[in-house]
């Protein structure tokens, strides 16, 4: 069985070992979701991950949640972006773009015109988020998408996934995980659909399938790589018989070809890798709660391919070296994760 330092190939990509960086929101792009030079210090620095995934990037003005958050769909944004993926390749590491809209998870202060958030069903989540000129706000009820409403969306994700490799990236992973808009049409609780977007386990996972093959279409499937996060109670959203939702997903994808099929358990039970696991044909990222211990056990059971790290990343920019070493970890500093600026974010250096 491989370990954590072990090559793994990803379609024609080639991984030098399986510590990925999971995709962390952190917020220091501009207003209008514009990455510069600090965002590719701070990738670049973390290059020797076998694989970088970006923190969420939106493909549309309507599909920004949160402030400072990159987007995807205007030539300043994939110049930009260009900028980090060059710093990446310069120092010798690979980057997917995780493209994410989040749907509900969004108030009208953060949108075009102070349009109300689109959802699958007019569910409004109880949640709070950050404005940087109101501070903390409730969000408010969402509008339902009507059905002819939704092949515009997946358009979105055709073309941000085009824009990704405009701008340099390797790949793309649909962010179908955190309580976002696609695990809104996933989960019972957030879709109410009568069309054939909701209802069955089949018409739920509709939405997600036709975004992949959007993105499919202009990448190729080894380019394109979906997260999922089954019973992630995060952003307010429950499905009456998670398993087979998911199951009936992870089945429905398997023969695409995909990068990978990226599973954060995000809950003690039940076990999603070893029910997820042997559905999926291509190569399986596990990541939530790891440690060097935890992951090199998961690969050693076979139930994982790689293993995806997040807050490790922040404060350890080094940290395949650092596992490889058995070096202490350092500490992150919650307080600068979303905060604009150098600070908590550049300033890690390596050991
Ligand atoms: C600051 C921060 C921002 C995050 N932003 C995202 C995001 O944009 N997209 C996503 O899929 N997950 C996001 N996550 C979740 C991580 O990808 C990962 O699943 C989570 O941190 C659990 O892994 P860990 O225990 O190794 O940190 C974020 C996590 C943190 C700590």
């Amino acid at each position: 069985m491989p370990n954590l330092f072990d090559p793994l190939s990803l379609g024609t990509l080639s991984l030098p070992n399986r510590i990925v960086m999971a995709p962390m929101t952190r917020s220091r792009s501009t207003a209008d979701g514009v990455p510069g030079e600090l965002i590719a210090t701070y990738y670049a620095q973390r290059a020797s991950a076998g694989l970088l995934i970006s923190e969420g990037t939106v493909p549309s003005a309507m599909g920004k949640g949160y402030v400072r958050i990159p987007g995807i769909y205007t030539p300043e944004q994939v110049a930009g972006w260009k900028l980090v993926t060059e710093a990446v390749h310069a120092a010798g590491g690979r980057i997917f773009c995780q493209i994410m809209h989040c749907g509900r998870i969004a108030h009208p202060h953060l949108l075009p015109g102070r349009a109300q958030a689109v959802a699958p069903s007019a569910v409004t989540p109880n949640v709070q988020t950050w404005t940087d000129d109101l501070g903390m706000l409730p969000l408010e009820a969402p509008r339902a998408l009507e059905t002819q409403e939704i092949a515009g969306i997946i358009e979105e994700y055709r073309q941000a996934t085009a824009n990704a490799f405009a701008a340099g990236f390797d790949g793309v992973e649909l962010h179908a995980a955190s309580g976002y808009l696609p695990m809104q049409f996933l989960s019972s609780s957030t879709n109410l659909r009568t069309d054939q977007y909701g209802g069955s386990v089949e018409n739920r996972i509709r939405f997600v399938l036709e975004a992949l093959a959007a993105m499919i279409s202009v990448a190729g499937p080894e380019k394109v790589a979906i997260k999922i996060s089954p019973e992630m109670p995060f952003n307010d959203l429950t499905d009456a018989n998670p398993q087979e939702t998911y199951t009936t997903l992870v089945k429905a994808i398997s023969g695409l070809g995909l990068a990978y099929l990226h599973v954060a358990q995000t809950i003690p039970e039940p076990n999603y890798h070893a029910l997820l696991r042997p559905l999926f044909a291509g190569p399986y990222f596990a990541g939530a709660g790891l440690t060097n211990e935890s992951a090199t056990a998961l690969l050693t059971k076979g139930q994982a391919d790689a293993a995806v790290f997040g807050v490790a990343f922040i404060a350890n920019p080094d940290l395949p070296s650092r596992f490889a070493a058995n070096a202490p970890l350092s500490a992150p500093d919650p307080s600068t994760f979303y905060t604009p600026g150098a600070k908590g974010y550049t300033d890690y250096l390596p050991k």
